[in-house]
């Protein structure tokens, strides 16, 4: 049993804020998803910038009916210089049924018996003429549901309709139908269900913001992470970075984007709609702004040149705070929103990595704080959990003085297991942490309990004060990343085991963290062996040839092994100057191998890798503790070497690691882990790093019992540790707020774990006889809400296995007056305990 002392009158850190969402327009979430249009490409402005396979008709289909039209864009006379594009439909022969017609997202456009769409078009003609156009719901085969008619005259104009389906089709059409011959011209071709959110106009498709709203989220990051900076710095650039002034006023006049995840942007879902969505649903505004670098093309504007990237931030903190006096304010107001709308917290940058970043973020912050002390200036620490950027990132931050740091990482759950330490040693004097993206990699109920387990400690850490898992929604047709927490196609969606343990946590969790301290008979869960770093060691074609020569395998005796239990710390002090030969090893399971200088050194075969031989084994090794020397040097491709090790038998496992030198964009070199097939790696650690084709470099990989040291031409890039997870009994964390006391447990274990909590007020916080009564001013009885599901468990559209139950416990009043919770938790369980206060 584990037991929870819980001091109901402490306070010992403030949470209100602590878990947000993050929303970015990638797997379709904005433009065919959370944003109402039903039309894709409804300006015409797709193209080949935006994905190779698009152009101005992409969704667009001719009708011929009885005669002969002919569909292009064309420029010259647009609605709005902005979007320059429109349609031009010419009308060869006249007859029945001719004109175009939008296929929509997904199977189509999907409509509701009842329900009323608002459709909207720019048309004008070539000559003027009175035959009318008609707006027409069809089914896919061209059944007319409903029609409406309107008539163009030679001069742009908007036209408005009010359609209503009399069927349900989650694969209609939208037709405009021409009647007699001629030429017209179309921009702008809109339809919106009126039923959106909150029933505004160019408004929110409802179930997926109703799904928002249903978290609780107490704010939401926005408009996206790499979206943000990754583009041209010139704001007029098709291809620019998100610049949010591109993306306010008249739907007309903002400008059509390329979205760095291959697609269109219409920017239809800008700003003023992110903060209103935030203050429907009760979350704080967390916008992001790019810092004038970016990272993924190494674009840095001139420091003399950032003035548009300051006054941006200034501007955005006008348009969300300012009143009348100040233009942004101004703007807001016209716009229908007088009141603020209350920002505190400012993204500079996203992931950044690079010297560039920290000078950018630096003079924005400074001249933000100078403007408005008020606003919490947060920065970035990369993409990466630890290594060389994520450490810049950090150093920066404390020196230009952030106010929180925004880390990033998506890695294994076991990763998560084994880290909730990770912010016990942070200081909480500097920046706070923003965990802005975090997610295990995958939707299974194992990945949702590991994150809930993580989650108990991010609430417990005095340095961490906001939290979001990432990403968001994905259209299921059009996914860029997974895992993600919505699932959706034009029609339905469906929550992940993941958003319910979001959820849980955010329905349960109060303004501020009580003490509490536990108690328990039961052991922590030890890992089992997994082998070290032994297994196969080889090569492999990372989209470059390579070659491998020189290469040695220096095994040190395995024998030498001992088991010392609990003993967890390094056994070698001061590790940056060891040699090659020295031997020690150190774990973080209680296994530590014992100095040896019994060393086998073996020459290996050479090794060449390209597209057509992409793997080489060079060895298979039963050590733990083993060095491996190599000369490597990239012949052909983009990008450089990688080393792969500890590669266990496949039929077992899919476990192994690597190092990887010249990653992403030949930027990075990482020692990464893989453990399940098709999952993505976790990457232990990183640092900057570039191949130079042609260069040849001395390389040698040093495994070590669970560390991992790795040397570029003799010097040391890496250095890392492996750890595995030591599985508590429970994970738990109490809170409260006025009206309630929260208590939330984690059972990661496959044996049901038993809960006490003894609930009091004051220091004698105990159960026993002999101290001071006290008098807990909490009901006698708990709301308990679970959630729990076999492990590989996932929710899809037709089946929600992994779904909240709700329960009352009654609890017991000691003779101490405290009051006392027993609670089982089966195993893989999460629970949530809400107490009324009295
Ligand atoms: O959340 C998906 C992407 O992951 C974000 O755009 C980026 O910040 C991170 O690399």
């Amino acid at each position: 049993m584990t037991t929870l002392h819980i001091d109901l009158a402490s306070h010992t850190k403030d949470i209100a804020d602590l878990y947000g969402i993050f929303f970015e327009d990638l797997n379709h979430a904005a433009d065919g998803g959370l944003y109402g249009e039903l039309v894709r490409n409804r300006a015409f402005e797709f193209c080949a910038l935006d994905n190779a396979a698009y152009d101005g008709l992409t969704a667009w289909e001719p009708l011929h009916g009885a005669g002969e039209v002919k569909l292009s864009v064309v420029t010259g006379a647009p609605v709005d210089s902005h979007n320059p594009h429109y349609l031009a439909l010419d009308v060869l022969t006249a007859g029945d049924g001719t004109g175009f017609k939008n296929l929509g997202y997904n199977s189509g456009i999907p409509l509701m018996a009842g329900a009323s769409y608002r459709f909207s078009c720019y048309a004008r003609r070539e000559q003027d003429n009175a035959a009318p156009l008609t707006a027409a719901l069809t089914a896919a085969d061209g059944t007319v549901y409903t029609s409406a008619t309107f008539h163009a005259g030679t001069n742009w104009k908007q036209h408005t309709l009010t359609l209503t389906a009399p069927v349900d089709d989650a694969s209609a059409r939208l037709a405009i139908i021409a009647s007699g011959a001629g030429r017209l011209y179309f921009d702008f071709v809109s339809l919106f269900p009126l039923a959106t959110f909150r029933g505004r106009i160019n408004g929110l498709r409802a179930d997926l913001a109703e799904r928002l709203a249903a978290l609780h989220p107490r704010f939401m990051r926005f408009p996206g992470g790499c979206l943000v900076h990754d583009g041209a710095l010139d704001d007029r650039d098709r291809g620019s970075q998100y610049r949010w002034k591109n993306s306010v006023g008249p739907l007309e006049s903002r400008p059509a984007r390329r979205n760095n995840w291959g697609y269109n942007q219409s920017l239809g879902l800008g700003f003023y709609e992110y903060f209103l969505l935030c203050e429907d649903i009760g979350a704080r505004p967390l916008p992001v702004l790019p810092a004038g670098y970016d990272p993924h093309h190494r674009r840095a504007c001139p420091m003399e040149e950032m003035q548009p990237f300051v006054q941006d931030a200034l501007d955005l903190i006008d348009f969300a705070n300012g009143d009348d006096s100040t233009e942004w304010g101004r703007r807001r107001a016209e716009l229908g929103h007088p009141a603020p709308f209350g920002l505190v917290y400012l993204g500079i940058g996203n992931e950044e990595v690079g010297a560039d970043f920290p000078p950018r973020f630096k003079l924005i912050r400074d001249a933000v704080k100078r403007a408005h002390p008020e606003i919490r200036v947060i920065g970035s620490s990369g993409p990466f959990a630890a290594g060389g950027e994520f450490a810049r990132g950090w150093n920066a931050a404390r020196a230009d003085d952030a106010d929180l740091v925004d880390e990033h990482y998506y890695m294994a759950p076991e990763w998560f297991l084994a880290h909730t330490d990770r912010y016990r040693a942070y200081p909480d004097d500097a920046p706070k942490v923003f965990l802005g993206e975090y997610a295990s990699w995958g939707n299974r109920w194992q990945n949702a309990l590991a994150e809930a387990a993580y989650m108990t400690a991010l609430e417990q850490a005095p340095a961490v004060t906001l939290a979001c898992y990432a990403p968001l929604f994905c259209n299921v047709a059009y996914a860029n990343w997974k895992p993600d927490l919505i699932f959706f196609d034009n029609h339905r969606s469906f929550v992940t085991a993941n958003y319910e343990v979001q959820r849980l946590f955010m329905h349960n969790t109060g303004t501020h963290l009580l003490a509490a301290h536990a108690e328990s008979d039961d052991a922590p869960e030890f890992p089992a062996d997994d082998g070290g770093f032994s297994g196969e060691i080889g090569v492999e074609w990372i989209s470059a040839d390579a070659d491998y020569r020189d290469i040695t395998l220096t095994e040190y005796d395995a024998a030498s092994t001992t088991r010392r239990a609990g003993d967890a710390s390094s056994v070698c002090g001061d590790r940056s100057g060891e040699s090659a030969t020295d031997g020690c090893a150190h774990t973080s399971d209680g296994i530590s191998t014992a100095p040896t200088q019994n060393a086998t050194t073996r020459p290996l075969a050479d090794a060449a890798v390209s597209e057509t031989r992409r793997t080489v084994t060079l060895a298979v090794t039963a050590a733990r503790r083993w060095t491996l020397r190599l000369t490597a040097h990239e012949t052909t491709g983009k990008q450089g070497f990688r080393i792969y090790f500890g590669k266990r038998d496949a039929t077992e496992t899919a476990r192994r690691y690597y190092w990887e030198l010249g990653g992403w964009q030949n930027q990075d070199a990482t020692v990464c882990k893989e453990l399940r097939s098709g999952e993505p790696a976790t990457c232990l650690e990183q640092q900057a790093f570039s191949v130079q084709r042609g260069q040849s470099y001395q390389l040698e990989l040093r495994a070590d019992g669970r560390d991992i040291r790795a040397f570029v031409d003799g010097q040391q890039l890496h250095s890392c540790r492996d750890v595995l997870p030591v599985l508590q009994p429970l994970y738990w964390t109490a809170s409260a707020d006025d009206e309630r006391v929260y208590l939330k447990a984690v059972n990661v274990t496959n044996c049901e774990k038993t809960l006490r909590a003894v609930l009091s007020a004051g220091e004698a916080n105990t159960d026993s006889a002999d101290s001071t009564p006290t008098s807990a001013t909490v009901a006698h009885t708990a709301l308990v809400t679970t959630l729990t599901a076999p492990l590989e468990a996932t929710n899809s559209f037709d089946d929600t296995t992994v779904a909240p139950e709700t329960q009352t416990s009654t609890l017991s009043v000691t003779a101490t007056g405290a009051v006392v919770l027993d609670y089982t938790l089966p195993a893989h369980t999460v629970a949530a305990f809400r107490i009324a206060r009295r």
